[in-house]
């Protein structure tokens, strides 16, 4: 077997998207498992930067097949549009496919995520609002609609009349909106159906032969393990499982197919939208990570909210992912401080926690317990080989690993492809 995963272990933004480019050109299959275009990932097409959100990182590897799983909830205006994209820049998109499982996101998704948004107020999630967490609730509600509806339109009339009768309701009672026309839905979706239904397939029996012949399979996800519904600080989450069990959910793949796990972990931490963040630095130094790592939202170009990089937070992941390897990504973004924090712990009402309790009103009260560190000041983007890098850097690494009892397998040390030190192979090709 070879089914590889590839997850982010904090709030999403790790820079998952680089590694999956790097270990994309040696797999056969780039699969998602969850999530929709609620993520982004920035790929240069014809020297152009271009972000996308729905299509996996690793779609321009098209020696590899690249599967949108039944898992994901699918915007199919965004779909062609991230095509078209790829294609404008001499691209072929021959290998990109998706299931006839996943879920259709509907304009009402969309505008419902706003509404809902908007009347929560000050308890708001932050959403992306790309209907992600509508489109879900519709499905565990089991009245969504899924791609291979499309291909009975019979069928595919009757559902939408029903779903948009409440949805309609809803959005003209609740939110005082204004209602969603159904032909003009209906005329949309028929328009759509040609473009789609080439690209649809069931990809359950395809990956698990693949699998059986060997074939090398990489599950990339998207968002990370604390924006996980179970796992995370809910409310404050996506809809969705990005974890190694979301992988087996949402594709339909046995655990026992996942040999390597591969957890992204950002040498501090960033967070988007609202929500807890223990280690958040209100502070010149969170300034000085938010500038110098660049960390404005690739989907919704919000500042994001940064700070030091929590233990506690590394370990849940590497908890409920069963993590085999460690990618620790922007290293050298850390390069001039004096000091640096890493969080080993919580403190919540005089206790203290070493795993991450359930309840976000802890959380939020929760201080961090940090072990100091000393810092560095060479830039390290050029080193190749972990001996050369800085002593302190050194330490700061081995800390993680002895913390999340995983090995680091890749250091990334720059923004670039080939800026980033192998400590062991995850792909052995
Ligand atoms: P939703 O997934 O749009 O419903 O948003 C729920 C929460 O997840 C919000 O806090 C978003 O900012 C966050 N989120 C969703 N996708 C991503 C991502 O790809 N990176 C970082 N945060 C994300």
């Amino acid at each position: 077997m070879a089914g590889y995963v590839v997850v982010g272990t904090q709030w999403g933004d790790e820079g998952k998207g680089k590694i999956v480019d790097v270990l994309g050109s040696k797999v056969d299959y780039v699969v998602r498992f969850q999530g929709g275009n609620n993520a982004g990932h920035t790929v240069i097409v014809e020297g152009k930067k271009h972000i996308l959100h729905l299509l996996p990182s690793g779609v321009l590897h098209t020696q590899s097949k690249c599967i949108i799983g039944p898992g994901v909830v699918v915007d199919p205006f965004v779909f062609l549009e991230e095509i078209a994209l790829i294609e404008s820049g001499g691209i072929t998109t021959d290998h990109v496919y998706i299931s006839d499982r996943a879920h259709l996101i509907m304009p009402y998704h969309v505008a419902l995520d706003a509404y809902q948004e908007e009347m929560k107020g000050d308890k708001k999630v932050g959403t992306t609002k790309r209907g992600i967490g509508p489109c879900y609730a519709d499905k565990y509600q089991r009245i969504g609609l899924r791609m291979s509806d499309l291909e009975d339109i019979d069928s595919f009339k009757e559902k939408l009349a029903f779903t948009l009768k409440i949805k309609n309701d809803e959005i003209v009672k609740l939110y005082e909106g204004e209602a969603f026309d159904y032909d003009d839905l209906l005329t949309k979706f028929i328009e759509l159906r040609d473009k789609l239904l080439p690209r649809m397939i069931d990809s359950v029996a395809e990956i698990d032969q693949a699998l059986t012949n060997n074939k090398f399979v990489l599950f990339e996800g998207a968002q990370a393990a604390m924006l996980d519904i179970n796992y995370g600080t809910y409310p404050y989450v996506t809809s969705s499982s990005p974890t190694s069990a979301g992988v087996c959910a949402g594709v339909g793949v046995s655990p026992k197919k996942l040999d390597t796990i591969v957890g992204v972990v950002k040498a501090y931490s960033t967070r988007v939208g609202e929500g807890p963040f223990v280690t958040e630095l209100n502070d010149d130094k969170g300034e000085f990570l938010r500038e110098k790592g660049f960390e404005f939202g690739a989907t919704t170009g919000r500042p994001r909210r940064c700070g030091w990089l929590d233990l506690l937070v590394v370990k849940h992941a590497t908890l409920i992912n069963g993590l085999t390897d460690l990618v620790v990504t922007k290293v050298d973004v850390l390069s001039g401080l004096k000091e640096i924090n890493i969080c080993m712990g919580y403190e919540i009402d005089g206790v203290r926690f070493d795993y991450l309790p359930a309840s976000v009103e802890k959380v939020v009260r929760a201080k961090p317990i940090y072990d100091v560190m000393e810092g560095w000041d060479e830039d390290i983007t050029g080193i190749r080989e972990f001996d050369l890098l800085p002593e302190n850097c050194k330490k700061y690494l081995r800390k993680i690993e002895e913390v999340s009892k995983t090995r680091i397998s890749m250091v990334s040390v720059g923004p670039e492809r080939e800026h980033n030190i192998y400590l062991h192979d995850i792909i052995t090709k």
